[in-house]
This record gives structure tokens, C-alpha cells and sequence, in this order.
């Protein structure tokens, strides 16, 4: 799942393969190796932790090699350790893996009984092991082309040969993997992230594809071996530098980041000078479809969430939203007039990738919102709508929820006028008040004096619930999430209204409860929830919007009020408070707040 990087030069590349692993960092990892061919050896330095104890050790064991792979795993099986570390080799071949091999244990099976030792717990050691075997009586190209054939789940692989110091193979089926063209060197790349410091020359893999890659040649293959000619794509190369500036944290970064990236995405789709939302590539008539079906994993799906309140409010379309991982395993009904669009930050998660190749499969007209506009999801999706928010490192998605949002909202004020559901005032209304966003989330950066404090509470609570109806209920399952991911503190989202019928019996003496009611037509009822939850000991901190009435409640432990904002635009609003709650939390318990614990930006295995 987590990060390859192969070089193949005249010049030494452990250096290199070090740096480009850094850039994979932030897709978040737990051991790191690297192997060189020398004079006909493998040579491999691997360790558990990170890629900075990785380069020291390479110092140490003066690794040469003008070719070399390297790694950055997120362990799916096997516990993250040294020997656990890509590359895993044989005496004829190195590989590195991303992605599972599901019938890893029966390959193992066939394997020992033909005298292959295993050294390692992983599900990867058994394609080293198959290469080699086929290796004793095929070419390698035949080699590649059974070997694929045998392995069963998603991957992409890196492969060098100890007598082949003039050739590496990339392969792929399911996870990304990306090919870069260098002067009298060449490069493979799990994304474009890697190869941007080397190349913006790339062309992608897709699935069932293998390359093979020399200094000053790439051959390109069809898994059965026919030969196939790619594009080169030029790559954008404005990202290449982003880094913290003088910020410690990636994460605080991206937060503080968002009113210039509201502003950004804004200015993509909205022609201040007419008052109008311009998405120029719309390729669907309005009427040809009725019915509209949103998908997304994590933060993804929670921004999803959101829009169907949205375009239930503001069009006539059947409204459903879908988590990627079970809407690509279910008996789904395709309608010919929906339309299907996946949500993805990264464009590259395994589940809602295989979410839009079975709608593409049953011809369904389909949609991207991505960050990664290069990413496979981008590439594969009918219509693709940026959010235009710039590379996003923390892990923990921030600037990029609000991203996904504000372009599901500008596509719901699209579809409702075009519908004509709203008149032309009311489309021109709404899109002035979308002109103001960012100025009032710069407000809201603002409000973060109290979270630090507030921060520390729920760093060292047992437990916390994040509460909300309408459209803050999406925002209290994002809330918590955020909680969960950065402090590790057990947190649910809940609608407010819910509460009653079940988790109400959680509620104990001082445990932290967040509950998010702007002042909009829920709030009566949601100010009646909270009442509640305070009626049996719960902390309370209120997140709503400023009004001329002030809030009239009793024995409130916290309140933060964001700017009075028309309704539907405040769930980008009180998202912000959520982000830095759980940042200040992460922080007072010192943790690794870009990269948490057991998680990875891009999830490219199921
Ligand atoms: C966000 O904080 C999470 N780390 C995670 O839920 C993420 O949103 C999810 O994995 C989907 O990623 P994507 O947007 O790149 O598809
Ligand atoms: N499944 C492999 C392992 O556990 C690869 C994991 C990865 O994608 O990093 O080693």
C-alpha cells in the first residue's frame, strides 16, 4: 500500500532512492529498505521505523549501485520489523511490493515443497521466490508473463535481476505505479510524488501492465506480452516544493491553509464577473439523469455526506452516497440515468478505484472529485472536477475535506439551476455568498486560542461523542474521526437526535461531548439533545454561529461561534474548529500528528 521507488542510472542511486522515499513519507509507513545490484550481488540495507534511520544506515554500509529499488512499507501481513522490510530477495531477485497477494499461502505451500526458504512473514517473499522458479526455465519477459498470471490480488512491483544489472520490471494490477523518463536514467515510481525531484516526464501503468525499464529504453507490455506504446504526460510542477515553511507540522499547515485554498477552487469554477458557475466539460444533458450516487472512503465519504443534504435541498435527483468498500461488493441495481460520482483526495484508493472501474464496466456515466489530478481515479472517470487544494502531506485530511465539499456544493448549485429547481436570483444569491467563505474561515483559523486548552480534555478522556443534525451530523462523524486518527482517543459521531435510542447510556460525569448546532432549523432540537447529554454529566462544547440572540442555555462548559453564514455554508465553517480540536489534542499527548499510528494517506489495498 505504501510507497516504491526503483532508479536505473550511470550514476550511484542510494542517495536518490532515499530522497524519493522521503517524498513517500507522507502516505505513512512503518519500515523502510532499499536494495542496490553491485558487481552481480544484491545488496540490501532494510530497518523498522523510519526512512531517517534507513539513510544512516546506508552511510554505514557505503551502499553502492547505479541500480536499485526501494521502499516504504505499511504492513498488511506480518508484523512491521526489519525482516519484514521490502525489499524481500532471493539469490536471483530483489522485489519491492504494494498491495496483498491473496493466495500468498498456498504460492508459500508449493514453494517450500520445491526447497524455497521463507524468511520473512509477508505475503510479498512469495514472488521473489516465484520469479526465481520460473527464471530457472524461461526468459524473463516469459517469466514476468506467468508469474502475473499466478498471483492472485492487487499489486505493484519493482523487480531487479543480480545478472541483469541492465534492466528492472514494474508491474501493476490494482495499486498505482508510474514510470519516469530521465536523461540516460530512468524511474518507477508508486506515484508522481517520488519521480517530480527527477523527471515531470511519466507515464502511468494500468492494470495488467508490465514495463520493462532500462537506462535509455522503457518497453511497455500487456500482462500476455503483447507490446503497447504509452503517452508521455507532463507533469505540472508547482507542487514539487511545497513543504512546512514555518510551520512544525504538515497538518497545522494544510488547516491554516484553507481560506487560500477555498479562494483557489473557487476562482476555478466561479466567473465572478457574470455570477456563475462555469464547468465547462459537463458532457450530460441535465435531464439525462435523475438519480445521482456519491462514493468515498473515510474523510471522502464524509464529504459525500454532507452534499446529499445539499443536492436533496437544492434538486429534484434521488440522492444515495455509498462507502467504496461496500458498494463495489453489493448486488447493485445500475441505473442507465444516475450518475455516479467518486469522491477520492488521492485518486488512488484501492476501494473507490474498484468502486468506478465496475460502474465504467456497466457503462454508468462517471465522475471524479480529486486532489491528485494524475491519479488513476482522475484518469479512468468520464468527467473530472479538481479541488484544487495543492499537495496535502498530513495524513489526516484537512484542506482537502473542505475541498471535496466546496466543489460538491458548486456541482449542486450547478445541477439545481440547470434544473431550473432555483431561479437565477437565487442561483446568483448563493453564489455570492460563496464569495465570502474564505474570509469567514480566515475568521474561524482565529478562534483556536480556547482549543488549546479545550485540546488537552479530550487528549486524556476515556471516551468522547461529537453530536449534530442536518448537516452537522456528517461534521460530527468527521469531528470524531479526526479525534480518533490524531489522539487515539475512542470518539463517535452521532445525529443528535439518535442519542436516546441507544449511546445516551455512555454518557458518564465530565465525559467530553462536542456538539455542533448552528443556528439553523435544527437548532431548537439540537440545543434540546444537549440538554441531555448535560443533564447527565457530559462536557459540553458548543460549536454554533454568531447571531443576534445569544445562546440561552445553562451550564455549557465550552462555546466557540463561527461567522453567521447562510446555512448551507456552514458545515465548512464549523469543520475548522473540529480540525485544530483534534490537532491541539494530538499535540498535548505528543504524537506524531502528520503521520499517525497504523494509517496511510493513500489506501491502495482493500
Ligand atoms: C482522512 O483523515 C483519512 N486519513 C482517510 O479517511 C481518507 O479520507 C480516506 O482514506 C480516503 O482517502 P482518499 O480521499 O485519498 O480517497
Ligand atoms: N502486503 C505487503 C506486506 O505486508 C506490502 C505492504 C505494502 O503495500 O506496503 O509486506
Amino acid at each position: 500500500m505504501c510507497g516504491i521507488i526503483g532508479i536505473i542510472s550511470t550514476n550511484e542511486v542510494s542517495s536518490r532512492i532515499v530522497n524519493s522515499l522521503k517524498k513517500l513519507e507522507y502516505r505513512g509507513y512503518d519500515s523502510a529498505g532499499i536494495a542496490t545490484l553491485v558487481d552481480g550481488n544484491i545488496n540490501e540495507v532494510k530497518c523498522e521505523g523510519r526512512v531517517d534511520i534507513l539513510e544512516k544506515d546506508i552511510l554505514k554500509f557505503n551502499l553502492k549501485g547505479d541500480i536499485g529499488i526501494g521502499h516504504v512499507r505499511w504492513a498488511t501481513h506480518g508484523k512491521p520489523s526489519k525482516i519484514n522490510a521490502h525489499p524481500h530477495s532471493s539469490e536471483q531477485v530483489s522485489v519491492v511490493h504494494n498491495g496483498i497477494i491473496e493466495n500468498s499461502t498456498i504460492l508459500k505451500k508449493f514453494l517450500e515443497k520445491k526447497g524455497y526458504v521463507f524468511k520473512s512473514q509477508t505475503d510479498t517473499e512469495v514472488i521473489a521466490h516465484l520469479v526465481t522458479d520460473y527464471l530457472k526455465k524461461n526468459s524473463l519477459k516469459n517469466t514476468i508473463i506467468k508469474v502475473l498470471k499466478k498471483l492472485h490480488g492487487s499489486f505493484a512491483l519493482g523487480v531487479i535481476f543480480k545478472d541483469r544489472d541492465d534492466l528492472m520490471v514494474g508491474a501493476r494490477r490494482g495499486s498505482p505505479l508510474a514510470v519516469g523518463y530521465g536523461p540516460n536514467e530512468n524511474y518507477l515510481g508508486s506515484d508522481s510524488y517520488a519521480l517530480k525531484s527527477m523527471t515531470n516526464k511519466i507515464s502511468y501503468l494500468e492494470d495488467g501492465e508490465f514495463c520493462i525499464i532500462k537506462k535509455d529504453q522503457i518497453e511497455f507490455f500487456e500482462g500476455n506480452g503483447v507490446k503497447i506504446n504509452k503517452k508521455v504526460m507532463n507533469l505540472s510542477k508547482e507542487d514539487i516544493h511545497y513543504d512546512k515553511g514555518d510551520y512544525k507540522y504538515f497538518m497545522e499547515k494544510e488547516i491554516d491553509e484553507q481560506p487560500s485554498t477555498i479562494n483557489d477552487c473557487i476562482n476555478e469554477y466561479v466567473d465572478r464577473y457574470n455570477n456563475q458557475i462555469n464547468i465547462y466539460n459537463f458532457p450530460w444533458k441535465i435531464n439525462s439523469f435523475q438519480s445521482i450516487v456519491l462514493i468515498g472512503c473515510g474523510t471522502a465519504y464524509h464529504s459525500c455526506l454532507v452534499a446529499k443534504y445539499w443536492l436533496e435541498q437544492n434538486t429534484n435527483l434521488d440522492v444515495s452516497i455509498d462507502i467504496a468498500s461496500e458498494f463495489r461488493y453489493r448486488k447493485v441495481r445500475f441505473k442507465k440515468d444516475c450518475l455516479y460520482v467518486f469522491v477520492s483526495q488521492s485518486g488512488e484508493t484501492a476501494d473507490t478505484y474498484a468502486a468506478l472501474e465496475l460502474c465504467k464496466k456497466n457503462k454508468m456515466k462517471t465522475c471524479a472529485v480529486v486532489n491528485v489530478v494524475e491519479s488513476s481515479i482522475a484518469r479512468d472517470a468520464d468527467l473530472v472536477l479538481p479541488i484544487y487544494c495543492g499537495q496535502e502531506i498530513g495524513v489526516a485530511s484537512t484542506k482537502a475535506f473542505l475541498g471535496q465539499m466546496l466543489v460538491l456544493y458548486i456541482l449542486s448549485i450547478k445541477i439545481s439551476f440547470d434544473q431550473k429547481f432555483i431561479t437565477k436570483k437565487d442561483y446568483q444569491s448563493k453564489i455570492k455568498n460563496l464569495l465570502s467563505l474564505s474570509n469567514s474561515a480566515k475568521k474561524t483559523l482565529k478562534l483556536d486560542h480556547k482549543l488549546l486548552n479545550i485540546g488537552k480534555v479530550f487528549a486524556h478522556a476515556k471516551g468522547c461523542m461529537f453530536l449534530g443534525r442536518g448537516y452537522s451530523f456528517p461534521i460530527a462523524l468527521e469531528g470524531a474521526l479526526k479525534l480518533k486518527e490524531l489522539a487515539y482517543v475512542h470518539a463517535e459521531g452521532y445525529p443528535a437526535g439518535e442519542m436516546k435510542h441507544g449511546p445516551l447510556a455512555l454518557i458518564e460525569e465530565g465525559m467530553p461531548v462536542v456538539v455542533i448546532a448552528p443556528r439553523d432549523d435544527h437548532y431548537k432540537k439540537t440545543m434540546s439533545n444537549m440538554q441531555e447529554v448535560i443533564a447527565r454529566g457530559a462536557k459540553v462544547l458548543l460549536i454554533t454561529n454568531k447571531n443576534k440572540d445569544e445562546v440561552v442555555s445553562e451550564n455549557i462548559w465550552e462555546q466557540i461561534e463561527v461567522d453567521k453564514l447562510n446555512d448551507e455554508l456552514i458545515p465548512f465553517l464549523v469543520t475548522i474548529p473540529l480540525q485544530k480540536l483534534a490537532f491541539y489534542s494530538a499535540l498535548e499527548k505528543g504524537y506524531d500528528i502528520d503521520k499517525p499510528r497504523n494509517l496511510a494517506k493513500s489506501v491502495t489495498v482493500e
